[in-house]
């Protein structure tokens, strides 16, 4: 039996036997134990701290002494001098074992440490990158033995880092000597290595140790908006979001719309490719800017968007997706140099992951989502629906999981509404409506309160009451239907069908006036019929989507409903169902997962291995085509109604109980239940 010490490491549990006189860092390595460093234990980088345990540990069944490490060292308290190492700390490569230890890891240190994210159903991150630094001591030229300084910097790598074989651009060539020369033959490396790549590629290098860390961009490239996360390659830490408008929109506001400007104006595609890449090129600068990192430091960029925009962003004309059968150039993932895309605002070495497309219709966006909400591995029967101006829809479980999408178009957004406009401040983006007295009360993007309360009017004095976004349109539609302004097929009541004067005749239709302030100059907001026909276009488009699912999965109804999406993260979720946007499910059954797309892209920003996973998930779901599926048709024209014509909603019921749905034979007794139900809801 070995009588050398035996050291403990914790939170793996990992444990061995060393020899006195062991570096920590060492024995971490040989057992597997996941303890970071980026100078291979030169005691400059910091990243391999320790804290070492003293005392009784009955669990792991050692006594540790005082004396188990080795004495703090000189290169401890330069560091310390110089840094500062926080109480209790040791550095892992320099402290040696010396006896029995017990020694945690903290997460800092830990190479795969795992990024927590905020919503607790959700998976955490493991930061797995596909660049890393490593910071290397290269051998001086000599006469004698004559190499090159690439060839030394690749046996550098490989002894001091097991890395076998890396490839450099003539760009990062033109770099090398002078920076090993400025160094003194001591170097900080970016290398690369894709989850394909059969050899790694040095993409950057500095003097020294390279200590202002190394960044990557997640991008989630949709129709409307252009929104970016700057994430540290290290830790995946979110150092700065940012969002642009696309500046595609001037060439037509929906998908369908860009499709047709290529295809009646020659080289309109190169123009739509020249705008979205000039904006990612500002994007990044702007980012970096924020952050107050340079730009050059951020060597990775993944992308999650629509075929249409993928292909834009690519540089390909996307006219095949604007017919059957919606062929895509490719769907498999990309991986490319930042620099054939024109991205020249990054590091000019910088790699680009595209996720891939699952069909002609439904993008790398609709992947990302999958990937963050894993619906494959989810054991009850799961619908996500990711809202957009084009609506991604899963249906899945472990058994299968099938997507499609559904042009939902901008309604949802607050586009194409009357008194719409997008989510800002002063825009109305909740609502409630009086089912006895038909009253509106609302609430305004930039004040907590509700129209009603005390301290409301200073609120809003700065930013006005403007418009109606989104959320606030899903939730005012709803709220007519509630209380009885509107009937089952979306019809507004007049005055006298509903009993208040806020409904007011519009040309041969009526509106419901929420807020006057026209004679102060100020907006009159209300909702038109119009409005209300939008709205329906949009929601049957979705629910008819879903229900397309349903129907492959051969199903009723589902356990659950996630809604994804920047825009998903704001609809109550109540407001949706009694909309009729989705299918009926417990109202505690259905949640939010924000920006899903976004986080799936930050998932495969950080991990290489969530690279395969992905391209291997996109293999097996099965595609719904809704564009030529005779059904989605009936289902559409079946999902007008509010909620819906035939689908009954028995789990909405407990919640709300409508009016009825007619004005005809609307009756008080309908409205009054439907109230004493909200109240207890
Ligand atoms: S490994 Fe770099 S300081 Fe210890």
């Amino acid at each position: 039996m070995t009588t050398d010490p035996l050291v403990v490491f914790t939170p793996s549990g990992k444990r061995g036997h060393f020899p006195v006189g062991t570096p920590v860092l060492t024995a971490a390595r040989q057992l597997g134990v996941d303890l970071d460093s980026v100078c291979g234990g030169r005691g400059i980088c910091s990243k391999c701290q320790i804290t070492p345990s003293y005392g009784e540990f009955p669990k792991h069944g050692v006594t540790v002494s005082d004396d188990a490490l080795s004495e703090w060292n000189a290169v401890e308290q330069r560091y310390d001098d110089k840094r500062g190492l926080k109480a209790g700390r040791r550095l892992g490569c320099q402290a040696t074992v010396q006896g029995d230890i017990v020694i945690d890891v903290p997460p800092e240190s830990q190479v795969h440490r795992q990024v927590v994210r905020k919503a607790a159903t959700a998976r955490a991150i493991t930061m797995d990158p596909a660049t890393r630094l490593y910071f290397v001591v290269v051998e001086e030229p000599d006469m004698h033995s004559p190499t090159g300084d690439l060839e030394r910097l690749e046996r550098a790598l490989r002894e001091q880092w097991h890395i076998d074989a890396v490839t450099a651009d003539l760009s990062l060539m033109s770099k090398l000597q002078p920076v090993l020369r400025k160094g003194k033959w001591e170097v900080t490396v970016a290398v690369h290595k894709g989850h394909k790549d059969s050899v790694a590629k040095v993409v950057e290098i500095w003097p020294g140790l390279h200590e202002s860390g190394l960044y990557g961009l997640a991008i989630d490239l949709g129709s409307t908006t252009i929104a970016a996360h700057l994430t540290d390659l290290e830790t995946g830490e979110v150092k700065a979001s940012s969002g642009l408008m696309n500046p595609q929109i001037r060439f037509g506001e929906d998908l369908m719309s860009r499709v047709s400007y290529s295809m009646m104006n020659p080289g309109g595609d190169q123009e739509m490719t020249k705008a979205v890449r000039e904006a990612i090129n500002d994007l990044s600068t702007s980012i970096a800017d924020e952050a107050g990192i340079d730009a050059d430091l951020i060597v990775e960029t993944v992308f999650v968007c629509n075929p249409v925009m993928h292909h834009l962003l690519l540089g390909l004309d996307p006219v095949e997706l604007g017919q059957a059968p919606f062929a895509l150039a490719t769907s498999e993932s990309m991986s490319l140099p930042a620099r054939e895309m024109d991205l020249t605002k990054m590091n000019p070495r910088a790699q680009v992951y595209i996720l891939p497309c699952i069909a002609g219709h439904v993008g790398a966006d609709c992947a990302a989502v999958a990937l963050s909400e894993e619906p494959g591995k989810s054991e009850d029967l799961v619908l996500i629906v990711d809202v957009g101006t084009n609506a991604e829809i899963l249906l899945g479980n472990t058994s299968r999981v099938l997507a499609c999408s559904s042009p939902t178009g901008p309604a949802f957004e607050g586009a194409q509404i009357s008194s719409g406009q997008r989510a800002a401040p002063g825009a109305i983006e909740r609502i409630e409506i009086d089912p006895v007295t038909k009253e509106p009360r609302f609430r305004i993007i930039g004040s907590e309160k509700w129209s009603d309360e005390v301290g409301f009017d200073q609120d809003v004095a700065t930013t006005g009451i403007t418009g109606i976004c989104g959320s606030g349109i899903i939730e005012a539609v709803a709220e007519m239907r509630i209380a009885g302004l509107l009937d089952e097929s979306g019809l507004i009541g007049s005055a006298e069908q509903t009993g208040t004067t806020r409904c007011v005749p519009e040309g041969r239709t009526h509106a419901y006036l929420i807020h006057d302030a026209s004679a102060e100059g100020g907006p009159r907001i209300t909702v038109t019929q119009g409005d209300i026909r939008a709205i329906q276009l949009a929601k049957s488009a979705l629910y008819a989507g879903a229900r397309l699912l349903m129907d492959v999965m051969e199903v009723d109804k589902v356990d659950r409903v996630v809604l994804a999406g920047a825009f998903g993260a704001h609809i109550s979720t109540k407001h949706a169902m009694v909309l009729g946007m989705i299918p009926d499910a417990p109202l505690d059954k259905v949640s939010s997962a924000g920006n899903a797309a976004g986080t799936g892209a930050r998932i495969a920003l950080c991990n290489i291995t969530a690279r395969s996973e992905i391209e291997r998930v996109v293999r097996e779901i099965t595609k719904v085509e809704t564009a030529i599926e005779p059904k989605f048709q009936d289902h559409f024209v079946a999902a007008n109604a509010i909620p819906h014509k035939t689908d009954p909603f028995p789990e909405l019921s407990q919640v709300v109980t409508l009016p009825s749905p007619t004005f005809n034979s609307a009756g008080g007794a309908d409205e009054k239940s439907g109230r004493r139900r909200r109240r207890r809801s």
